[in-house]
């Protein structure tokens, strides 16, 4: 006798159940970026004073970063999507791992709790699905900076020497240009004693709206958004009022959801800056850009393979390699993806084989050939990106998908079946 098999509990999640085919029409609207307000609210440690952040989207990355900020003592009020931070003093300079893990943008807070507390302790961020992840960068940062820093049993602790408790301005080159070491970086550099600076640094826009925010609360840094970012250290930070950047990586999934469609569309608000490497590819693929002052509306012509390799920006971005592969998977001819970012960020391949899209993988290189029509399937988003490429995916193919993985797509767009459905789509949230 055989006993059947206890049903995956991943089946037994919330998911999307999209029928695929129907053109979308009018406008997406995007919101603000998470990986640049995740940031900007550990800026908020900078200061006894009041940090108000507009346009900061409602998802549950946000939540979770609300949560650790509370635990170390910042008072903080949500409406709608601005969020008041208050951090008049804090009680605490160790984040608990049940809040920091799984949560990587709450690692980089270590550099605004070492600068304001001259102590913080937090745990490893650790890898993740997509890759290894290190924080070996930051590290070495504020090692530089005049931290002494263990790691132990996976918790890592900085301590600055001296009785003023204040870090000192140095230079650093960074190995990478990774976005959260110079992140963390720069928001310790603001307060320490004399200049610092960090070479091969990030340049996404991410990193120059965190300097163009402490900036704006009294930081004197130059440079940033361009390998080589400057800091005059200043003994204080006050509070301001600002504006969060629009989520390029949100409107680009967007650009691509008109594309995959084949419908014409706008998509605002837009820095078309922020997005030029995949505003090409798109037109190179056979898409009609106009691009006003606020927004872009794009037009599908008939889509063609292209070559796309990721790169630090201003290069392709890694976070919309799955949602592009999506759209090639349906073009008329062959594309060759270069995964150039992460050890393990090609998951969505076979996800996408599943709704007969023709991919071979070689390594972080995948050869897709384009078919004519894609098949609706149950679908599983194993990692945030992943996750907006299966919506994609069922926004074309034929029949009615169920997309998993919602808690990782809930992390990045911010209402995205309401978004769509206004737009046209067909789609709904179901329980199980
Ligand atoms: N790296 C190292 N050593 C380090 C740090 C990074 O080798 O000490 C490597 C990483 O292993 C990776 C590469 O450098 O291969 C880039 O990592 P980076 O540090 O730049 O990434 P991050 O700051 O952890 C942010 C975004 C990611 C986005 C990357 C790259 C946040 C919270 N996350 O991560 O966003 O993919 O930059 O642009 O800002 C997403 O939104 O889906 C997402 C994963």
């Amino acid at each position: 006798m055989t006993t059947a098999a206890p049903p995956s509990q991943d089946i037994l999640k919330p998911h999307l159940a999209i029928a695929g085919g129907h053109k979308l029409q009018g406008e997406l609207r995007v919101s603000g970026a998470k990986n640049s307000a995740l940031v900007l609210m550990t800026a908020s440690l900078l200061t006894s004073e009041r940090l108000t952040l507009h346009n900061v989207p409602p998802l549950t990355d946000i939540d979770g970063m609300e949560s650790i900020l509370v635990s170390l003592g910042v008072k903080v009020r949500r409406r709608s999507e601005t969020i008041e931070l208050q951090a008049s003093s804090l009680t605490s300079a160790e984040p608990p791992y049940k809040l920091v893990n799984g949560l990587r943008a709450s690692f980089f807070a270590i550099g605004s709790i070492l600068a304001r507390m001259g102590y913080a302790k937090v745990p490893l961020p650790g890898g993740c699905r997509i890759g290894a992840r290190p924080v070996v960068e930051h590290i070495r940062g504020l090692k530089a900076l005049g931290a002494l820093v263990t790691v132990e049993h996976g918790v890592v602790t900085a301590a600055v020497p001296g009785e003023s408790k204040r870090l000192k301005g140095a230079s650093i080159v960074l190995d990478c240009p990774s976005v959260g070491a110079t992140e963390t970086i720069l928001m310790a550099a603001t307060l320490a004693e004399g200049i610092s600076v960090i070479e091969n640094a990030a340049q996404e826009p991410e990193v120059q709206d965190l300097a163009n925010l402490l900036n704006a609360m009294g930081a004197r840094i130059t440079g940033a958004g361009g390998p080589t970012i400057t800091i005059e250290g200043v003994e204080t930070l006050h509070g301001c009022e600002y504006s969060v950047i629009p989520d390029r990586i949100e409107a680009g999934t967007f650009l691509l959801a008109a594309a995959i469609t084949r419908s014409r569309l706008r998509v605002a608000p837009v820095v078309p800056d922020h997005l030029s490497a995949v505003l090409q590819k798109l037109r190179d693929c056979g898409c009609v850009l106009e691009i006003d002052e606020e927004g872009i509306t794009i037009t599908p012509g008939e889509i063609k393979g292209v070559d796309i390799t990721t790169q630090p920006f201003p290069g392709f971005p890694t976070d919309l390699q799955a949602p592009f592969m999506a759209l090639l998977a349906t073009a008329n001819g062959t594309s060759v993806i270069t995964e150039k970012i992460y050890e393990n960020r090609m998951q969505h391949v076979a996800e996408l084989q599943r709704m007969g899209a023709s991919i071979r993988i070689q390594g972080n290189t995948a050869v897709v050939e384009g078919v004519s029509n894609l098949s609706a399937a149950p679908v599983n988003g194993t990692d945030l990106r992943a996750a907006a490429a299966m919506v994609l995916a069922g926004l074309v193919a034929r029949g009615s998908s169920q997309v998993r993985g919602l808690n990782h797509l809930d992390r990045g767009y911010a209402g995205i079946e309401a978004k769509l459905r206004a737009c046209g789509a067909v789609l709904e949230r179901l329980l199980s």
